[in-house]
């Protein structure tokens, strides 16, 4: 079975209908984004059809695993197993699927908060899983004002800033290397 075939038949297998539906929207908009943007487009279907195949784990298959591999984790991720799917899906992409792409593991690792590593793949991805069209939380005004933004960057801060209001709305502080992030973002964006 060619490597294409693999991740579709994971995505099949592992998620419900609602999430599948939901991989498969974010992976059109990641794709889109990449050859708007000139990235690699199979490495972003790669990362998108693969971000969320370890979601429906449970929780002690999330820490058993994380555990067994010696995964790298952030504090928050060991306080709210959920976000271990992202860690989880970053490792199965080379040991169980042997997807050596540096782009794609950063896209996939740190979709779920950010991180400064997470290089151009990883905004398309973070863009496309924030907005893609079965997403709620957001007006399809905002997700159109989204993507008329010049750049990945631009459109990643400002997903970042809607983030950050809900979170102090909520009492939640931004991940450190959200902020590490966002503090880089103002930067770059201010100099475009
Ligand atoms: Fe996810
Ligand atoms: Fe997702």
């Amino acid at each position: 079975m060619d490597i294409f075939s693999a991740v579709r038949d994971e995505v099949e297998r592992s998620l419900s209908k609602p999430r599948r539906d939901h991989t498969l929207a974010a992976q059109e908009v990641c794709c889109a984004l990449a050859r708007r943007f000139s990235l690699e487009e199979e490495a972003a279907w790669m990362a998108s059809m693969w971000h969320d195949t370890s979601r429906e784990w449970n929780r002690e298959q999330l820490i058993s695993y994380a555990a067994e591999h010696a995964l790298e984790t952030t504090a928050l991720e060991k306080r709210v197993p959920m976000l271990l799917h992202a860690a989880a899906a970053a490792h199965r992409l080379v040991y169980e699927l042997g997807y050596e792409h540096a782009g794609a593991w950063g896209a996939v690792r740190w979709h779920t908060t950010g991180h400064p590593d997470m290089g151009q793949l990883g905004y398309a991805l973070y863009v496309a899983d924030f907005l893609e069209p079965m997403r709620t939380h957001i007006t399809r005004e905002q997700r159109d004002r989204l993507l008329s933004l010049d750049s990945l960057e631009l459109m990643m801060l400002e997903i970042y800033r809607l983030q950050f209001s809900y979170f102090t709305h909520e009492d939640i502080s931004p991940e450190p290397a959200s902020l590490q992030l966002y503090h880089r973002l103002r930067r770059v964006c201010e100099a475009q």
